[in-house]
């Protein structure tokens, strides 16, 4: 009976609370849709390009940034769905890079809407030609921030003899792989290992495997990992920080790195993304460092290029981006290297 009570009187309380919002965001209800998406909520940097694009679209758009959910028909049924309503442009990460065309399909068929693929680049050039209003927000280069990563561990190698544990001249080494459906997975693994060997460091790859960019499957991995090699293992280098943090939950849990650099017994480890959760890592020297893909960049110039579209400007008005020099219409925001001494550059990204 109580808890009857309790759930109406929520119910009511959430009616008033709904018509509220809507009273209160009248003017709200007056932009024009941006329909976006992610393609899942799991996926720590992918979130926080959505909240980017939430943040951007302040006062510009009308949006909400659907959750894909690892799943490509769901979030084929959100674009639907985005516009169904009106949208005046879509703006997606895709669940599966070759479902492009039927995405591209969607917006023709629905008015030539604009659409905007970021973070899974689409690389079929046919599919990119085949649609004027396609644009792309990623980020530099066919490495993908690989090699900044290779450039970190180098620095360490040079500056940190210690790396060399067992003193052989040769870096033992642990990679963590993205999946490997993602544009940016294959290109990280080889351009970080052909940084460091061009750098003069023989490697001897232990293990290398993919942990599907994901914080609990890497923990696992590595957990199997540690218990195998332990100390022999001299570098751990993963494709994002999501297991990057995953796997150095492992590491500490079997005794490494808990102290940062001062810790006993130490494994360097790095990653890419400069997530607000592994910059405090990085700080603490837990993880060595990390390379900065900047989402809320990524997230400002994917709403700047759909409301200049809606607007009837160059795409690009305004902005300090120009399209590749392929002729596709493609944005490339850069990557930095993160490490102890700048972790505030990160940082202020996610301040804004
Ligand atoms: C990011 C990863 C992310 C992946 C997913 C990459 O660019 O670095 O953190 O998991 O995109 O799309
Ligand atoms: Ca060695």
């Amino acid at each position: 009976m109580n808890k009857k009570l309790t759930s109406s009187m929520l119910c009511a309380a959430l009616a008033v609370g709904t018509v509220f919002g809507s009273a209160m965001t009248a003017s709200a209800a007056d932009l024009p849709i941006l329909g976006a998406g992610i393609y899942s909520s799991t996926d720590n940097f992918n979130s926080y390009i959505g909240k980017a694009i939430t943040g951007a679209s302040e006062g510009v758009f009308e949006v909400n940034v659907d959750d894909g959910q690892l799943d490509q028909s769901t979030q084929l049924n959100q674009i639907d769905t985005a516009l169904a309503k009106g949208a005046v442009a879509i703006a997606v990460s895709v669940v599966d890079t070759t479902s492009a065309p039927t995405i591209i399909q969607k917006c023709q068929d629905a008015g030539d809407i604009p659409v905007i693929f970021f973070n899974k680049e689409i690389t079929d050039k046919d599919v990119v030609n085949s649609y004027e209003n396609l644009y792309q927000v990623t980020s530099t280069g066919g490495d993908y921030g690989a090699a900044i990563e290779g450039e970190i561990i180098v620095n360490y190698w040079n500056e940190n003899p210690e790396m060399d544990k067992n003193g052989d001249g040769k870096l033992q080494l642990i990679n963590l792989m993205g999946d490997p459906g993602h544009t940016a997975s294959q290109p990280r693994s080889e351009h970080v290992k052909s940084t460091i060997e061009d750098a003069g460091i023989e490697i001897e790859l232990l293990e290398e495997d993919t942990g599907m960019w994901d914080t609990t499957k890497a923990k696992e991995k590595m957990d199997a990992w540690v218990s195998k090699y332990g100390d022999e293992i001299e570098c751990v280098v993963c494709a994002n920080d999501a297991m990057a943090l995953g796997a150095l939950t492992s590491i500490e849990a079997a005794g490494f790195n808990t102290e940062g650099k001062e810790s006993e017994q130490y494994i360097p480890v790095v990653g890419i993304d400069a997530l607000p959760e592994a910059l405090e890592k990085i700080e603490s020297g837990e993880l060595i460092g990390s390379v900065l893909q900047d989402a809320q960049t990524q997230g400002k110039v994917i709403v700047a290029i759909a409301n200049n579209l809606y607007q009837g400007k160059e795409p690009l008005d305004g902005l300090d981006f120009e399209f590749d020099t392929d002729g596709s219409k493609a944005v490339r925001v850069p990557y930095s290297a993160i490490t102890a001494e700048n972790v505030d550059e990160a940082a202020a990204t996610y301040a804004e």
